[in-house]
């Protein structure tokens, strides 16, 4: 991401609709993509994450992000996180951007495996992660404080042999 996508990013998270499950508040001023930003970009140079910003081809405006985060280099492993703005929902965009980013984790960084930790209730994430092919590992009670509710985590995993299994079947039907 650039400097110059602060206003796209800040309305993909001013939404409530987007944030619903998202533990941090809904933005409410454009300060807060351009410190999203700036964050994104030090984390980038300090290689502690990644953030990428998806863009819809046919206008190269910002639609959403894909970042993956919480590196553990020594075991191989991050996490992953993933927000598209409302009106953009449903068309498969969030499958394209994560299979680009989920690529990037295993054959450039050399990762061995990608987390994921989601709220129950959230059926669209969890459509996303099934059709990765990541697998349901866990179940953590209250482990989440969002919008003034205690939220439960799904715990998912995806091993870079899932993924290579995954990536062959495809080649073998194409
Ligand atoms: C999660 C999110 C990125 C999904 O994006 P999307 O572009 O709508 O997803 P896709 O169209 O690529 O669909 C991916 C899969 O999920 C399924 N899916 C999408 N929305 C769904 C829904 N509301 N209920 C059930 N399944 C759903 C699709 O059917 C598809 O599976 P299939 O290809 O096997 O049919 C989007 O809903 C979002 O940004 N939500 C708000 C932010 C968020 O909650 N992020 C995750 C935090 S953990």
């Amino acid at each position: 991401m650039t400097t110059g996508d602060a206003a796209d990013l800040f309305a993909v998270f001013s939404d409530p609709a987007v944030v619903r499950y998202w533990s941090a508040e809904t933005w409410t001023s454009v300060a807060f993509a351009e410190q999203s930003i700036a964050r994104a970009l030090d984390s980038y140079r300090e290689q502690s994450e990644v953030r990428f910003g998806i863009e819809l081809a046919q206008t190269g405006a910002l639609i959403g992000t894909v970042n993956l985060h919480h590196f553990f280099p020594q075991n191989r492993r991050c996490e992953i996180g993933y927000a598209l703005g409302s009106p953009y929902w449903g068309k498969g965009y969030a499958v394209e951007a994560l299979e680009a980013a989920i690529d990037y984790g295993f054959h450039e960084l050399r990762l061995n495996r990608i987390e994921a930790d989601i709220d129950p209730r959230n059926a669209a994430s969890a459509g996303v992660l099934e059709r990765m092919g990541f697998r349901k590992e866990g179940y953590m009670p209250e482990r989440w404080f969002v919008h003034g509710e205690m939220a439960d985590t799904i715990n998912y995993g995806l091993l870079r042999s899932y993924w290579d299994q995954r990536s062959s079947a495809r080649a073998k039907r194409a």
